[in-house]
């Protein structure tokens, strides 16, 4: 016989960031942060143990198949995984691809846990995983205890709260990050001073100012914080010795594309965020401003000009 278990998760998109570890081992951060929008989309030993630790006695009668929870140790799983979204795009295909991972085992294995304590085995495997156990807006709360019990995510409103908002995701590059965020972060830890003050004064207001934009749908403050966050998280790049640069020329092109077009509107009307890589992550207000936007961007940055090509996520008729 054969058991399957399927399961389906998102990726996530930081708009305030995760960077640094207090604890390596149990990946456990020193702030908090949080992700939006859902695009549906090796370390896995340590998810696959603690899921295998929580397995329970499964029993399908029609099929004539038992399962001792001592006995999932034995069986073989066999993984089929795949992504519907560019991994080009560099776009925490990987968080998705762990959470999706965890989830999906516990539900073979017959395991309890609530979605929270799921979110903090997929923690152990990528920090930035446990927030794709939920869709929507979702917060990361860094806990305090040594164990990492209650380091885990939350849903902060899911994918129907506010869904006027567009991703526009412009591939600036789809070559390999050169530093890695487990190691960039870790040297950041041992030589930022900036990212000491971030995590300690700077995030703790940021994360409260960006969960009452998220709840009242107030586009301009997103906006700044979102813009406000990428910049500080790369500076924090930048004091970090030796420096990582993750942005390039285009990207910085694309940050002041959008801080001169939010000027000329009077108000922000598109937010920009960038991971540890050159891509850019556009968010719009509403269909209008994407559309709106995405011809500028076009038309400054035309595909055949360079290697940068543009990805509409969701609906592609915006255009
Ligand atoms: C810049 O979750 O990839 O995307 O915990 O070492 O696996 P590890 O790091 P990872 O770091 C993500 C960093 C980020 C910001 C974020 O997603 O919050």
């Amino acid at each position: 016989w054969v058991l399957m278990a399927t399961g389906r998760t998102p990726t996530n998109i930081a708009v305030i960031k995760y960077w640094g570890k207090r604890d390596e081992a149990l990946i456990l951060p020193i702030n908090d942060s949080i992700s939006e929008i859902s695009l549906l989309g090796g370390r896995f030993q340590s998810c696959l143990r603690e899921i295998r630790k929580r397995a329970r006695d499964f029993e399908d009668k029609e099929k004539g198949v038992k399962i001792k929870k001592e006995d999932w140790d034995k069986l073989h799983v066999h993984i089929a995984s795949y992504n519907n979204f560019p991994t080009a795009a560099g776009l925490a295909s990987s968080a998705a691809g762990l959470a999706c991972f965890v989830f999906t085992l516990g539900k073979l294995m017959n395991v309890k846990e609530d979605y929270g304590e799921l979110s903090s085995i997929a923690r152990q495997g990528s920090g930035s995983a446990c927030r794709s156990i939920y869709g929507g807006f979702v917060k990361w709360c860094m806990g305090e205890k040594d164990d990492g019990s209650d380091s885990i995510a939350v849903q902060l409103a899911d994918e129907t709260h506010w869904n006027d908002l567009v991703i526009i995701i412009a591939v600036v590059s789809s070559k390999q990050k050169e530093t890695s965020s487990t190691s960039g972060m870790r040297d950041s830890v041992e030589t930022s001073p900036l990212l000491q003050y971030r995590a300690q004064t700077v995030v703790p207001g940021r994360v409260l100012k960006m969960e009452e934009a998220i709840k009242n749908r107030d586009f301009e403050s997103f906006a700044k914080l979102t813009c406000a966050d990428s910049n500080q998280f790369h500076a924090v790049c930048l004091d970090t010795s030796p420096p990582i640069f993750y942005m390039n020329d285009t990207s910085h092109r694309i940050i002041s594309l959008v801080e001169k077009w939010n000027h000329s509107e009077g108000t922000p009307q598109v937010a920009y965020t960038f991971d540890a890589g050159p891509n850019a992550v556009l968010i719009a207000q509403n269909r209008k401003t994407a559309a709106h936007f995405l011809q500028k961007l076009l038309y400054y940055f035309p595909p055949q000009d360079n290697d940068l090509s543009s990805y509409l996520v969701g609906d592609k008729s915006i255009l």
